[in-house]
C-alpha cells in the first residue's frame, strides 16, 4: 500500500507531538455467525449461514466463530456439516461458544470433533453486577467453576487427539468488572488449561456493554496484558461492542496496549448497537499503509451479501461502504476533487482532498462522487453536463447557469441528476 501512508495531518501533528501508530493488523475473528447471528431479528437460516461462512473465508478470515452447536441444533448440524464434507480450508478455524454446563461442553466438543484445529469458547459473566443479582456466586466459587470445567474439556479434547483443540476463554462484562478479579479468574482458566506450547489458548476481554471512554479500555487491556500468566503462550484478545458509538476506537486503542486479537462482525452487525465493525477497522489499517490481510477490494459484492445474509441494510452514510460516502454534494468540494483527480499519479501516495482512499481500491467508481443539488457549484454542474452530454461550457456560462440549477434545485428540494441538468438546459438555452 505504497499509496497510502498515516494522513500528512498524523504525520504532521507526530512531529509536534509524536504518538504511537499500530504497526500490524491484529489476528481476526469473525462472530458474524454468532454474536451477529443471535443479534438478528430472524436468524440466519442453514443456507444464509453457509453462504456468509464461504463469504468469510473469500475475504481472508481465519478463525470464524460459527455459532452455539450446544444451544442450537441448526448450529451443530451446519458445524458437523461444514467438517463432514471438508469445507473447512486447511488455515481456517472454526470457534464454537458454549456456557460452562457440562451436557453443553460435551455436545460443543461432539460438534467439532475431526476439524483439524478448533477453538471452544468459554465464557462466563465477571462483573460484580453479574455476580450478586443474576448467578449468585461469589468469586472463589465462579474461579472453582471456571476451573473444573475446563478441566472437563481437557479430559474430553485430550480424548480427540486428531484435532488441535485451542481454548478460548471470555470473562463476559470484563469491562464492567474489578481488574483483580477478571485476572484471577483468567489466571485460574490459563492454569487450569495448562496453556503452553501444544496447549493453545486464547484471553477474549470483551466490552459486553461499552461503558467507558476508549483509553479507559485501553488502560484495562495493557493493566491485563502486563500481568496475565504465561503471557507468551497466550494470544490477548479483545471484542468491543459499540454502544457509546466507540468500538472501532476501543479496538485501535487496545491494539495500542498489547491486544494481537479482534472479534468483531462485517459492517458492526452485533447485539444492540453493534459488535466492532470490522470493514472499518481493516480499512483504516488499509489507509494507514498496513496491510490488513482482508479483502475488500469489491465492497459493495459483500455489502450486498451481508444484507442478504443478515436483511439489515447498511446505512448510506456507513464508512468506506455507505452509498454515499464517495459522494460530494458542495460546489467547493466537488471542485476540490476533481483538482485532486487530475493531480493525482497512479502508484503515488493518495492525495486526493476529500476522499480518504481511492474509491477504485474498494472497487467503487469515480462516477457517483459529483452529485448535484441546491449546495452545489458550477464545478460539478459542468462536470455532468461535459461528462454525460458532451456540452463543454465557457466559465461564464457556467456562473451564469449554476444560479439557474441552484434556483430549481432550491425550489425543488431533490438532488438533480445529470439528465435532469440537460433538461434544464435545454429549455434554458436552446428551446425559442
Ligand atoms: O459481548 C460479549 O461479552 C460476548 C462474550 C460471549 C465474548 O459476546
Ligand atoms: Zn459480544
Amino acid at each position: 500500500h505504497t499509496k497510502y501512508r498515516p494522513h500528512p495531518a498524523v504525520e504532521l501533528a507526530d512531529r509536534q507531538w509524536p504518538s504511537r501508530r499500530i504497526e500490524q493488523a491484529p489476528v481476526w475473528l469473525s462472530t458474524d455467525l454468532r454474536d451477529g447471528n443471535q443479534a438478528l431479528f430472524e436468524p440466519m437460516n442453514r443456507e444464509r449461514k453457509l453462504r456468509l461462512f464461504q463469504e468469510l473465508v473469500r475475504l481472508g478470515f481465519k478463525e470464524i466463530e460459527v455459532g452455539f452447536p450446544s444451544a442450537s441444533q441448526t448450529d451443530f448440524d451446519i458445524v458437523r456439516h461444514l467438517i463432514d464434507h471438508g469445507l473447512i480450508p486447511a488455515d481456517v478455524t472454526p470457534m464454537a461458544i458454549t456456557q460452562l454446563r457440562e451436557e453443553l461442553i460435551r455436545t460443543t466438543v461432539r460438534s467439532m470433533a475431526g476439524a483439524r484445529r478448533a477453538i471452544v469458547h468459554f465464557y462466563n459473566a465477571v462483573a460484580p453486577a453479574w455476580r450478586e443479582i443474576v448467578f449468585g456466586m461469589d468469586v472463589p466459587e465462579i474461579i472453582a467453576m471456571v476451573e473444573h470445567h475446563i478441566r472437563l474439556l481437557r479430559e474430553l479434547t485430550d480424548a480427540q487427539p486428531g484435532t488441535e483443540w485451542v481454548l478460548q476463554y471470555s470473562p463476559e462484562t470484563f469491562c464492567m468488572a474489578e481488574l483483580e478479579v477478571s485476572l484471577a479468574v483468567c489466571n485460574a482458566a490459563i492454569c487450569a488449561w495448562d496453556a503452553g506450547p501444544g496447549r493453545p489458548m486464547i484471553v477474549n476481554l470483551p466490552t459486553t456493554v461499552e461503558v467507558s471512554t476508549a483509553n479507559v479500555f485501553a488502560d484495562q487491556i495493557e493493566w491485563m496484558h502486563r500481568r496475565l500468566e504465561r503471557r507468551d503462550h497466550i494470544v490477548l484478545s479483545v471484542h468491543p461492542h459499540n454502544d457509546r458509538g466507540t468500538g472501532v476506537a476501543c479496538a485501535e486503542q487496545a491494539l495500542l496496549a498489547g491486544a494481537q486479537r479482534v472479534e468483531g462482525c462485517l459492517f458492526g452487525n452485533g447485539e444492540r448497537s453493534g459488535n466492532l465493525d470490522l470493514v472499518t477497522l481493516a480499512l483504516n489499517l488499509y489507509t494507514q499503509g498496513i496491510d490488513p490481510g482482508l479483502d475488500f477490494s469489491d465492497i459493495a459484492a459483500v455489502a450486498r451479501i451481508a444484507e442478504e445474509c443478515t436483511a439489515l441494510p447498511i446505512h448510506p452514510r456507513h464508512p468506506y461502504v455507505g452509498d454515499l460516502v464517495f459522494t460530494a454534494f458542495s460546489g467547493s468540494h466537488q471542485d476540490a476533487i476533481a483538482k485532486g483527480f487530475a493531480a493525482q499519479k497512479p502508484g503515488a501516495p493518495w492525495r486526493v482532498p476529500y476522499l480518504p482512499v481511492d474509491p477504485q481500491d474498494l472497487g467503487r467508481t469515480y462516477d457517483s462522487i459529483v452529485r448535484v443539488n441546491s449546495q452545489s457549484g458550477k464545478g460539478g454542474i459542468s462536470y455532468l453536463l461535459q461528462r454525460d452530454h458532451g456540452v463543454v461550457l465557457p466559465r461564464r456560462m457556467q456562473v451564469e447557469f449554476s444560479a439557474v440549477v441552484q434556483k430549481l434545485a432550491d425550489a425543488s428540494e431533490a438532488e438533480l441528476g445529470s439528465d435532469a441538468l440537460w433538461q434544464l438546459f435545454e429549455r434554458t438555452y436552446l428551446q425559442p
